[in-house]
């Protein structure tokens, strides 16, 4: 299934795993695709030890990682001493803590929850600086492609990305942010599509791939968003698209490490039940609809708090809501096509299922047009 992005990246089949797992990505990259981790929920200490785990199991195979670089965010700022509830209105607080109590999830010990909160910023690493920690880093790796999401990559970071002989992406929801993704100098772009898990922009994936294929032209374009069988690879390509790019079809792996009430969710939701929110990172993301999304769409919510203080409340409220394995709370991020999955299949068997039915889809296709 050699492609234009196989042999920039010397893969048997252009499918691209985004996950925030090692496993995931270890698993993708060893099937023959790419896995990309994802960096966010990870201090930069924690990011070498994944990193150093995934260059140990991933048999010298390519994979990538994924950073957020956001246009707008909060800076966090805390005097010595200062408690991080120091970050949080009061009124989020109550409303958060009153929605948890509602739901018969206990409180979480005060000094539990600024050891958490403490990490949680930590592991939010969207500014220039923290940028350049994680870069640092990832220096270090051989990682073959650097994703830049949410915005675009610095002069700085797109010539060290050079040196170290790494490839460069752009992850963009709408046609305006290829444009700058190709000016900002990367060597492929992501055109993600609104029914996609994580932040999401308007534009559906089959409205927005042939757009942005078009635009940037002859630059190598993946789509992304509600692609996780053959037929919805197949599709994608004939969109123009030189491969794909998957986030939720691997939320139910046995390799995923998403929480076990989230992924029982996953396998029962259908597509409806999915919505774009802000309540859970303060920018519009598509997550498991749920309590929390509804009690924030309610008229009388308060409004969400800008990224990264929204998550949080969003972390210590998972947390507190996983003790209890609350169901109903549960949110995650997540794609409309979670309809589509129904069983817990390992990351390997959705390789293989996939070219599979994408060769297969293509052959009938073939008989019935030629
Ligand atoms: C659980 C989850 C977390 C995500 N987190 C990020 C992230 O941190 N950075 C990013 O660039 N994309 C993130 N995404 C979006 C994915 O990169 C990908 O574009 C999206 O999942 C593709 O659409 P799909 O969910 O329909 O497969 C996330 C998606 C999911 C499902």
């Amino acid at each position: 299934m050699g492609n234009q992005v196989c042999t920039m990246f010397g893969l048997d089949a252009p499918i691209f795993a985004f996950s925030h797992c090692r496993d995931v990505v270890v698993e993708a990259s060893r099937a023959g695709g790419m896995g990309v981790l994802g960096t966010a929920g990870f201090t930069p200490e924690e990011l070498e030890i994944e990193l150093n785990w995934i260059d140990r199991h991933v048999h010298g195979k390519p994979y990538g990682l994924d950073l957020l670089m956001p246009v707008s965010y909060e800076t966090v700022r805390l005097k010595p001493g200062q408690p991080t509830s120091a970050l949080l209105p009061d009124q989020q607080v109550a409303f958060v803590d009153e929605l948890l109590t509602r739901h018969g999830v206990p409180a979480m010990p005060v000094e539990e929850s600024e050891t958490l909160r403490r990490a949680t910023l930590n592991r939010f690493t969207i500014t220039p600086t923290q940028h350049v920690q994680i870069l640092d880093i990832a220096f270090r790796h051989p990682i073959k492609l650097l994703v830049c999401s949410l915005g675009t990559p610095s002069a700085e970071t797109v010539a060290r990305a050079r040196t170290a002989g790494m490839k460069l992406a752009g992850l963009v929801g709408s046609p305006e942010h290829a444009c700058r993704q190709r000016e900002a100098g990367v060597d492929l772009i992501i055109a993600q599509g609104s029914e996609a898990g994580g932040h999401t922009g308007q534009i559906s994936t089959m409205v927005l791939t042939p757009q942005v294929v078009d635009l940037v032209a002859p630059m190598p374009v993946l789509a992304a968003g509600g692609i996780a069988s053959g037929r919805q690879m197949l599709a994608a390509m004939a969109l123009g698209a030189a491969g794909v790019w998957c986030g939720s079809v691997w939320l139910a792996s046995p390799q995923s490490d998403a929480p076990p009430e989230v992924k029982q969710r996953i396998l029962s939701a259908r597509s409806s039940e999915t919505i774009v929110s802000r309540s859970y990172s303060g920018k519009n993301s598509r997550v498991l609809k749920s309590a929390w999304t509804d009690a924030w769409a309610a008229v009388d919510a308060p409004p969400t708090l800008p990224m990264p203080l929204q998550s949080l409340l969003v972390k210590e409220a998972m947390a507190r809501a996983q003790k209890v394995r609350s169901e109903p709370l549960a949110t995650y991020p997540a794609g409309q096509v979670i309809g589509q999955i129904t069983s817990e299949i390992s990351v390997r068997q959705i390789y293989h299922d996939m070219i599979l039915e994408f060769a297969d889809q293509l052959e009938k296709l073939h008989k019935k047009y030629s």
